[in-house]
């Protein structure tokens, strides 16, 4: 991402209403295990990306940032090019991860969950088959990036066993040349990495 992208939208979705939202919409609401919206699991599929579905892959990346290339670990990453593996649940395109390898690890360029999907499992299921290629691959571990107002990510990726590996200070405010807002309302900043080992839960 080199220049200023307008925000997208919509990122995630209101577990009361089930308005989608843009990102400096949503907010956080802390519940008990039973009363999280959306605890049904529903039946992902989670297969390698086709030729046929380049627009599907195209859409998302245009929803979740606006363009097809990716800013992390210090490299830009073009989606198109990547590894990647996409969930269906319904017989909809409801998910994708995108894998690269980097640095000696497998690295997740993006993951993204249309928010109509969210809560169902899906990015459960794409973490899972993202440590599946990295161990068939020999890749002892998994990693991530984050914007540090990405507060539902970060959660996410902690509960799949990531820890923080490194922090760029200030990478993100300095690539758009000002702190914007992000999730809730928070300034987006620095980029915050994440890693695991390819066997941990
Ligand atoms: C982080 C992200 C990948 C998680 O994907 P997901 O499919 O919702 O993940 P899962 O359903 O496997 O797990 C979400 C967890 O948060 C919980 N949760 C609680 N409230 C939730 C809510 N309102 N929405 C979603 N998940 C919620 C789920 O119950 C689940 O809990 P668990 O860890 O106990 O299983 C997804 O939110 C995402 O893509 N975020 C980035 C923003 C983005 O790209 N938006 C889409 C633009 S197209």
């Amino acid at each position: 991402m080199g220049d200023k992208v307008e925000l997208p939208f919509p990122q995630y979705r209101c577990g009361e209403c089930g308005r989608e939202l843009p990102l400096t919409e949503a907010r956080l609401t802390v519940t008990c295990e039973q009363h999280q919206p959306s605890r049904v699991v529903s039946a992902v599929e989670v297969r390698s990306a086709t030729h046929a579905d380049r627009h599907d892959i195209e859409d998302i990346c245009d929803q979740a940032l606006g363009e097809t290339d990716v800013d992390v670990f210090g490299r830009t990453f073009d989606v198109l090019s990547q590894e990647n593996l996409v969930a269906m649940s319904e017989g909809r395109f409801a998910g994708l991860i995108s894998l690269a390898a980097d640095g000696g690890d497998l690295g997740i360029v993006l993951l993204s969950v249309y928010p109509g999907f969210q809560g169902h499992g899906v990015g459960r299921a794409l973490i899972a088959a993202a440590a599946q290629r990295a161990a068939e691959r020999g890749l002892p571990g998994l990693k991530a990036a984050i914007s540090n107002d990405d507060v539902p990510s970060f959660s996410f990726y902690q509960r799949h066993g990531f820890v923080i590996d490194a922090v760029a200070k200030g990478l993100l405010a300095d690539r758009y040349g000002s702190a914007e807002p992000g999730f809730s309302g928070i300034l987006v900043r620095d980029e915050i990495r994440l890693r695991r080992s390819v066997c941990a839960a």
